[in-house]
Order: C-alpha cells, then structure tokens, then sequence
C-alpha cells in the first residue's frame, strides 16, 4: 500500500458536516461519526497539489469550464466504464441532488409522478414531493441474495400515463447494489415501452467492490442514451464533496438545450473555482489511489463482516457489491425504531443513519459508512458488542 488509508486524520475544525451536524441530528455531539457518505481519507495526492498550485495564484475570479473539464471526464468514462461520451453531450451541474431537481423541473410537470424505488438515499423523496410532483415509490424486494427489483409492480407503474420520470439510483444507495446488464435491460425496455424519461444517478458508480462492474445505463444502447439523463460526479470516488464536482451526459440534444435552460435561468453555470481543478486532477492521475482505495474498503467490508457474525448477534447484511456504505438489518433483535436508535445512538454512542430516513422499508435498519480507518470502523462496532454484553 502506498497511500495510508489506516491514517486517522482529526476532522475537528474543518466544518465537517459529518462532525457539526451530530448534535442536530443526533442529539448528542458525543457519537463516533460513521454515517454522512464522505470518507475520512485525505483525498489523492495529486488533487492536493493542483489545488495548492491553484490556490498559489491568489486570484479566485469567476471560473469557467472548457472542453478540458469535458476531455476529463469523457477520458473517465472511456478507461473506467467502456463508455464514449461526445464532449458536447457534457454539461457541468452544481450537484447531483440539485441536477435531480432540475430534471424533474424540466422534464416534468406540476402533478406528474415520478418513480423511485426504495429504500432509498433521502432527497429521492424530496426532490419529488417538495417541487410539487407526486411520488410513486416501487419498493425493492430483499432475497436471500440480496436486493432485486419488482418488475412485475414495476411495470404496472410505468405503464401509468402520468408517469413521466423515473429516477434510479445505479449503483443503489443504501443497499448496495449493481444493476446487472440484464436487469437494466429489463428496465429500460419497459421505460422506452411507456415513455418514461430514467434519470440516472450514477454518482457510487466508481465504488465498484469484489469483482463487479458498472454498466452507464445510458451505455446500453442509442436508443436508451436518448432517453436518458446520466448524472455523476468525482466527489465520492475521491471524496471531494467539498468541492461540486458534478456533471450530467445528455445524448439527446433536445433534452440538454432544456436542462442547459435551467442552468442559464438558474445563473448555476460558473462554479466553484477549484472544482474543476480537482475534479482534472482526480480523473487524470487518481486511479492508482482509486485501486488501493477499493481494496482498504473490501478490507473494511470483511473485517466488518466478522466481527458481526463473531459478535453482533441478530444483526445481518448483504455485502454490498459497491459503495463505502453497508445497510445493516437488525430485524432480529425486534425492536421498534426508536428503542434500536437509542441503543445504537445514546446507549453505544455511534452515530448511524437511521434506516427510516431511506423510507418506511428502512424500518429494523442502520446504514454505517465503512469509508474510515479500520480502526475507527471497529470501534463503532465495539461500542454496539460492549453494550450488547
Ligand atoms: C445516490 C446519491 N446521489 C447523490 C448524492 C449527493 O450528490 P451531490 O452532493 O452531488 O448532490 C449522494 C450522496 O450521498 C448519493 O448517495
């Protein structure tokens, strides 16, 4: 290993969100951090020395993005997922949550459904319900083998006229999953077949785990390229959230001249100055960072995964095929929510996300970010053993 992933680096003083926010959400400022999706690693090497290039200047002016912040990102998709981009089907987004709201207020109208399936990241919901659409939810089925979909209720769904987008989340946060080519095959024939627009959220799409691989869903054919809106970002591949480092690939030049109108309305195509930069950086020299990056998290996955069978009794989890998150089924245990809460947050002092936030499906869940030092993952767990003796 060259990069140390086992490095505890203090957080403390740099505004975390993950730190800060602890007493809003928890209660208690008093808990081990393992729940916001960023990782407590110093980002690659070379990301650090660009922005420090960057910053050297002392001029942070207006910033725009050229055909260099597209070669970066069509370089990614080519060497990362076989996929080739057109620079100018690229387009620089603020955020993936805020591009979600800008296509559900592009592409659909007041009162219009969307679909999302879950459980599920939280501003799936949000971003439906707080701008005026309404929301149909296809809940995942849990198997012995982990997550799968609904097809059948799914297309009774789509097949609704009101229906108009369908927002995925591929690979799936909180549970873990990568979209198989013939499950995304299934899905897109039935979105072509009843005119559904998919937005793809592809942003765990790098965290590929234990041998698997990412298909764009947009990848799969011209066909379903038109009708889909792929989002993405470098943030948690190289966990650089800080910066917005996001961007959409519209193939369909209709449906990017209407997202590019919400952008120009919304005055959102500038950005943050070392966005860019980091981004470049990240895509252009981060790979090797990114290898030893997967492998410390397979590791943290396995060393998660015995001390649970050897001491957490009742608790269960599907290994997650990718992400730094893990979707921790208490069920066994038989306690409401809130008594699971407790025990976790006030009794063990580990603060998880609580699983109801991904929807009503999340009850008898915990999700915990694996994206840390090993031994700060360990602790939290120890925390839980010990009051579990
Ligand atoms: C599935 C998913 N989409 C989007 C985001 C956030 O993206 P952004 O910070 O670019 O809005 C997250 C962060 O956890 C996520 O898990």
């Amino acid at each position: 290993m060259s990069y140390s992933f086992d490095t505890i680096i203090p957080r403390e003083g740099t505004h975390a969100y993950k730190l800060e926010l602890r007493e809003k959400v928890f209660g208690t400022a008093d808990v081990l951090p393992l729940w916001v999706a960023d990782m407590d690693f110093a980002a690659p090497p070379e990301v650090f020395e660009a922005i420090n290039r960057r910053a050297q200047h002392g001029i942070y002016g207006y910033t725009v993005r050229g055909e260099w912040f597209q070669q970066a990102i069509a370089g990614w998709m080519q060497r990362r997922h076989n996929w080739g981009v057109p620079l100018d089907t690229i387009e620089y987004a603020p955020g993936v949550v805020s591009s979600m709201v800008m296509a559900v207020m592009a592409f659909t109208r007041p009162g219009d459904k969307v679909l999302i399936q879950t459980p599920v990241y939280p501003p799936f919901y949000s971003v439906v319900k707080e701008n005026g659409r309404q929301l149909v939810t296809n809940p995942l089925l849990e198997t012995a083998n982990g997550y799968v979909m609904d097809f059948n209720l799914l297309e009774k769904q789509l097949s609704d006229p009101d229906v108009k987008l369908f927002l995925f989340c591929h690979p799936h946060n909180p549970v873990g999953r990568v979209w198989t080519r013939p499950e995304l095959e299934q899905l897109a024939a039935l979105c072509l077949r009843y005119d559904v627009l998919m937005v793809s959220d592809e942003i765990h799409s790098d965290l590929m785990l234990f041998g698997h691989r990412h298909i764009p869903l947009a990848s799969l054919s011209d066909e379903v390229a038109q009708h889909t809106v792929t989002l993405n970002a470098a943030s948690k591949t190289f966990n650089i959230a800080g910066f917005s480092t996001s961007y959409v690939i519209i193939t369909n030049p209709e449906l990017l001249a209407t997202f590019r109108k919400s952008l120009t309305a919304l005055h959102l195509y500038t950005g943050h100055v070392f966005s860019g930069i980091a981004l470049q950086a990240a895509y252009a020299h981060g790979e090797p960072w990114l290898a030893e990056l997967l492998a410390y998290l397979e590791g943290n996955v396995m060393a998660v995964r015995d001390f649970v069978e050897a001491h957490l009794h009742g608790v269960t989890f599907h290994l997650p095929q990718a992400t730094f998150l893990l979707w921790l089924n208490f069920k066994q245990w038989g306690l409401p929510q809130a008594d699971l809460k407790d025990f976790i947050i006030r009794k063990s002092k580990v603060g998880l996300n609580d699983g109801v936030s991904f929807g009503p499906d999340g009850q008898g869940f915990m999700r915990l970010n694996v994206g840390a030092p090993r031994a700060l993952v360990m602790e939290g767990l120890e925390r839980i053993a010990a009051v579990m003796r």
